[in-house]
């Protein structure tokens, strides 16, 4: 049995509720193991919940911890704490955390990451960055040798949404504001989408990724959309180009730079094309000249996907079979996944 201990039930812990619950039967083959939600934390004693859930939910962090031994944490209550505090508990006790919380792997991630794999286990943020897009784990995987020289991208769903829907639709700033809360993809505090600090955790994260270290803070640039007048859009559509919220880092003379600011960008350039929640990351560098990355940069269904993705990834790599030089199979190391640069 794999237990699942689920931190938070909103727009991205309920969507990993439904996704395992969904896949269940596929986990079961893949793993040859039955999944468990054990336990649900959260905050709000008062709110009304699903009546279909069929799990036990608390608001007690101590009655959450003695429900079950889980093999598994799932946290979505985004911010610093005390999501810290529960992720560094788990990871302590050697078991896997998976996040969603770009706010606190940008901030924290280095301690954590640490923590993971001092005790020869797995934190995994895939779903902090660009919602269903699985660019973490291909930067990870499949591209830790290749020479990244510079990533840009546009990060965040809600603005890129709200951009969209103010050029094509001619909408107000507020109004489309509002129904990017009601869909799910703002922040608990819009004011992290729209003044930059969303994107500007996620680029920090990517260029931890591409460039092999936690930039410094002070190196990053930060400037959101708040300020962006109607006139500013109009002019840039009467001049052919888009205005779009891009966030990039790259490799200079003085270290890794970065920014995130609101940019015009001529038509024929990737990302101006990139409209509403679907997020886009570029990647250039040596060999590949120029990777490009597309998909739904926030919402619920998007985002479980890359959190129940990041786990089975895990836990597949760490259960791996290989093959020894002798032709022998053997189990993988278990801490084959958990590793700092
Ligand atoms: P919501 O506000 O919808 O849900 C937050 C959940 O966490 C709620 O269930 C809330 O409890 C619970 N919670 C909050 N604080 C505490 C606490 N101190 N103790 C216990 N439970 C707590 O947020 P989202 O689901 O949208 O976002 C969660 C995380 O996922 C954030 O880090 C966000 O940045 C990230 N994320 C969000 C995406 C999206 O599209 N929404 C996409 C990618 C990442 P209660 O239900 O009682 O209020
Ligand atoms: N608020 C974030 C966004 C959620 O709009 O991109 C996904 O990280």
């Amino acid at each position: 049995m794999i237990r699942v201990g689920l931190i938070g039930f909103g727009t991205v812990g309920g969507g990993v509720y439904e996704r395992l619950l969904h896949t269940k039967k596929q986990i079961k083959q893949l793993l040859k193991n039955e999944i468990e939600i054990s336990a649900i934390l959260v905050k709000d004693r008062q709110k009304r919940r699903a009546e279909n859930v069929d799990t036990f939910v608390t608001t007690s962090w101590d009655e959450f911890c003695e429900r079950a031994e889980f093999d598994v944490i799932f946290e979505a209550i985004g911010g610093i704490e005390p999501a810290f505090t529960y992720t560094a508990r788990w990871l302590e006790k050697g078991v896997p955390v998976i996040s969603a919380n770009k706010k606190l792997v940008a901030e924290r991630g280095e301690i954590l990451e640490h923590l993971a794999v001092d005790h020869c286990t797995y934190y995994g943020y895939e779903a902090a960055v660009a919602g269903g897009i699985p660019i973490i784990n291909s930067l990870k995987g499949n591209l830790t040798t290749t020479p990244i020289t510079r990533v840009s991208g546009i990060l965040n769903g809600t603005t890129n949404y709200m951009l969209t829907e103010m050029i094509e639709n001619h909408r107000s700033f507020t109004e489309v504001l509002l129904e990017a809360q009601e869909l799910g993809y703002a922040e608990a505090d819009p004011t992290d989408d729209i003044e930059g600090f969303d994107a500007w955790y996620k680029i920090r994260i990517l260029s931890r990724l591409c460039f092999g270290t936690w930039p410094s803070v002070t190196s990053f640039f930060r400037k959101g959309v708040a300020n962006i007048e109607d006139w500013h859009v109009e002019v840039g559509e009467r001049l052919g180009f888009k205005v779009k919220l891009i966030a990039e880092a790259w490799r200079s003379d003085l270290g890794v730079k970065g920014r995130v600011t609101p940019a015009f960008l001529s038509p024929t350039e990737p990302l101006a094309n990139v409209r509403g929640v679907t997020n886009g990351i570029s990647l250039e560098g040596d060999f590949v000249d120029q990777l490009l990355f597309l998909g739904p940069g926030a919402g619920k269904e998007a985002t479980a996907n890359s959190m129940v993705e990041d786990f089975i990834f895990h836990e597949r790599t760490t259960n791996a079979i290989r093959v020894t030089k002798e032709g022998k199979r053997e189990q993988a190391e278990s801490c084959i996944h958990s590793f700092v640069f």
